[in-house]
């Protein structure tokens, strides 16, 4: 007779799609602003700036968020006690990450963030043929989130993940994760905000 494979525990990773129209929004107003954020972050990256969203924009993140909890709440995931009022998100923040820049392991404040993937440049496929890519798993230029304590046979990493233009993935804020460094002379760049659920 077969059994059947349970897995009650482990954080909720959600991976969606945002619109091109955002896309290039993200990057032009990251371009503009002079809003500093890089005091209030964990990263070693010279440039990451605040913005603010279109109100279209901010429609179009709240409906990718309404997504995530609905479909973690058919899974049961996600069991809220009270009914959801509003989700709020705190001001965007976008990273224009460069060679030799990293994200070492950290975590968010809030209910849940995300990152956003606005510019990946074709040179960060090739990464992997640097001489310094050569081990078991190149890594430069990914993400990559941990949970718990490493055990044999239990998954207790997602990643190295490579990002992909357009691509946002949402995580409980708690949730360990980090950026590895790259090669190439180019830039890449992501943004990232933290939620709140309002009950
Ligand atoms: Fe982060």
């Amino acid at each position: 007779m077969a059994g059947q494979v349970i897995k009650p525990f482990g954080p909720t990773i959600y991976k969606g799609t945002f619109s091109e129209r955002m896309r290039l929004e993200v990057i032009e107003r990251s371009l503009a602003s002079s809003d500093d954020a890089s005091p209030n972050l964990a990263g070693n990256l010279a440039q990451e700036k605040f913005i603010e969203l279109s109100q279209e924009s901010g429609n179009e993140l709240t409906s990718i968020i309404q997504d995530y909890l609905q479909q973690s709440r058919e899974m049961g995931a996600y069991k809220p006690k009270s009914e959801l009022k509003r989700i709020s998100f705190e001001r965007l923040w976008v990273n224009h990450q460069k060679k030799g820049e990293w994200n070492p392991p950290h975590a968010h404040s809030g209910d849940f963030s995300m990152v956003g993937y606005c510019q990946v440049p074709e040179e960060l496929k090739n990464e992997w043929k640097f001489e310094n890519q050569q081990g078991q798993d190149p890594v430069a230029g990914k993400i990559q989130w941990n949970y718990g304590q490493f055990a044999d046979h239990n998954m207790t990493v997602f990643g190295p993940v490579d990002p992909e233009e357009g691509v946002i993935y949402i995580f409980p804020a708690w949730l360990l994760h980090f950026v590895f460094p790259f090669n190439s002379d180019v830039t890449r760049i992501s943004f990232s905000t933290n939620c709140k659920l309002i009950y």
